[in-house]
């Protein structure tokens, strides 16, 4: 197992974090998720540019608040993107088929009292108590291994791991899992409790850990886009409905309020991107460095244009720029929704931690197989641990997640 030194990301709680104006839309369908009002309110609070011609201050970013655990998906895709982050994965002891079963329902029964109560809906360590509600929530998935050794009702998407992409450095002891968990929050303090409570909840039930991983976002106001390490905006063309319908969650039926996650850790070389020009770092994303407009367009939210050519005939987003190849016009139309953050694992190992929820894996796949073939951002970074889990769907109050799975 990788177990990480404790990293406090120094950043005081901020509200919605990594909410741009497409995140905020995505925010209001919130409600509509089955969440209730509070998680709208952080959805939608905060915020310094009033940006109303007014010319009046803008109110502070409010703080978090907390985020309702209960509703028909788990508030983990749903809720704004929290400042801290930290990853577990959980692999279950071989067993036959039924014994199987029965400690995965166990531990999953386990895993929604403490993911509940680090929310704020259970009784709560006392570590948890004290402090301002600090907008947990989290993420419950489980691994394609365990769904097909114990046939688990999963999407048919679900039952084989990613495919080796070219480029690919994974270490087995960094990715995969039977069951991985997402805990965010504004800061770390509520996720090493609540990941210590997980652990222990696991090794009750005979699991161990596989890996963990500890991630954080760079404080930003409120409805603002956070950077990654090489300085640009990242997480911005995301969907909102009714694409995230059609892209993001299941279809009508058991995993309807269900999704995928995929798990990418990305060692990014930050000095030799950074020492390019600023209009080279540009050429290479697709974007401008200082508002994340596309280089065909003039504000971060407009929709990068792969077609506009330049007077010599060459295309203005460059053939190999990461927006283009990434773009879901190359692609039907298929959005994922990327709720990425970044890592810092020493001098040498440092960069983005993908973390991508689609409707079907292969949506990743035929994105990641035109990245891996001619993204120019392949000459800094490299791709060192992969995971893919079904997110479960949320559950009611007195519920427990993944009660579909033995359907
Ligand atoms: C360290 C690696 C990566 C970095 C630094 C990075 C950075 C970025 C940035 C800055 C943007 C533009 C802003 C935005 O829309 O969020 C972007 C867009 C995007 N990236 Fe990445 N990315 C990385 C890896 C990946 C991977 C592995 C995938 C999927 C296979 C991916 C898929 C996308 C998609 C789908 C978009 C949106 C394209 C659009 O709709 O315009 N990225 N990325």
């Amino acid at each position: 197992m990788h177990a990480e030194a404790a990293k406090e990301p120094d950043q005081p709680p901020t509200a919605g974090g990594g909410v741009g104006r497409r995140g905020l839309l995505a925010g209001g369908a919130v409600a509509a998720a089955g969440l209730g009002a509070g998680a709208a309110a952080l959805a939608l609070g905060g915020g310094s540019a009033r940006g109303d011609g007014s010319g009046r201050a803008a109110p502070p970013p409010s703080e978090p608040s907390i985020v309702p655990f209960h509703g028909e998906r788990q508030a983990g895709v749903i809720a704004p993107q929290q400042p801290a982050t930290q990853l577990l994965a959980l692999d279950l002891a071989p067993a036959a088929t039924s014994d199987g079963r029965a400690a995965l329902r166990a531990l999953l029964g386990e895993l929604t009292r403490v993911l509940a109560a680090a929310a704020g809906a259970g009784v709560a360590d006392p570590r948890l108590r004290d402090g301002r509600p600090a907008g947990f929530n989290s993420v419950l998935g489980v691994g394609p291994g365990l769904a097909a050794r114990l046939g688990l009702n999963v999407p048919a998407g679900l039952l084989t791991e990613l495919p080796a992409f070219p480029g690919d450095r994974l270490d087995p002891a960094r990715g995969g899992g039977d069951l991985v968990v997402q805990l965010c929050a504004s800061d770390r303090w509520p996720l090493s409790v609540a990941a210590e409570q997980a652990v222990a909840a696991a090794r009750t039930a005979g699991a161990t850990v596989r890996w963990t991983q500890s991630g954080f976002l760079p404080r930003t106001a409120g409805g603002a886009t956070p950077r990654n390490l090489f300085g640009f905006k990242d997480g911005t063309a995301n969907p909102v409905e009714p694409e995230a319908g059609q892209w993001v969650w299941g279809p009508p039926g058991p995993h309807e309020h269900g999704t995928v996650l995929v798990y990418r850790r990305i060692r990014m070389d930050t000095a030799a991107f950074a020492a390019l020009p600023g209009d080279r770092q540009e050429q290479v994303m697709g974007r401008r460095l200082g508002d994340g407009a596309p280089l065909t367009g003039t504000a971060e939210h407009d929709e990068p244009d792969i077609y506009t050519k330049n007077p010599d005939g060459s295309y203005v987003l460059p053939a190999t720029a990461h927006v283009r190849l990434s773009s879901p016009r190359l692609d039907g139309g298929a959005r994922m929704l990327r709720r990425g953050y970044s890592y810092d694992d020493g001098p040498d190992d440092r960069g983005l931690l993908f973390c991508a929820f689609v409707r079907d894996p292969a949506q990743f796949t035929r994105v990641q197989n035109r990245l891996a073939a001619r993204d120019s951002l392949n000459a800094f970074i490299e791709h060192t641990a992969s995971a893919v889990a079904y997110v479960l769907p949320g559950v009611p109050a007195g519920g427990t997640l993944g009660e579909g799975l033995f359907g």
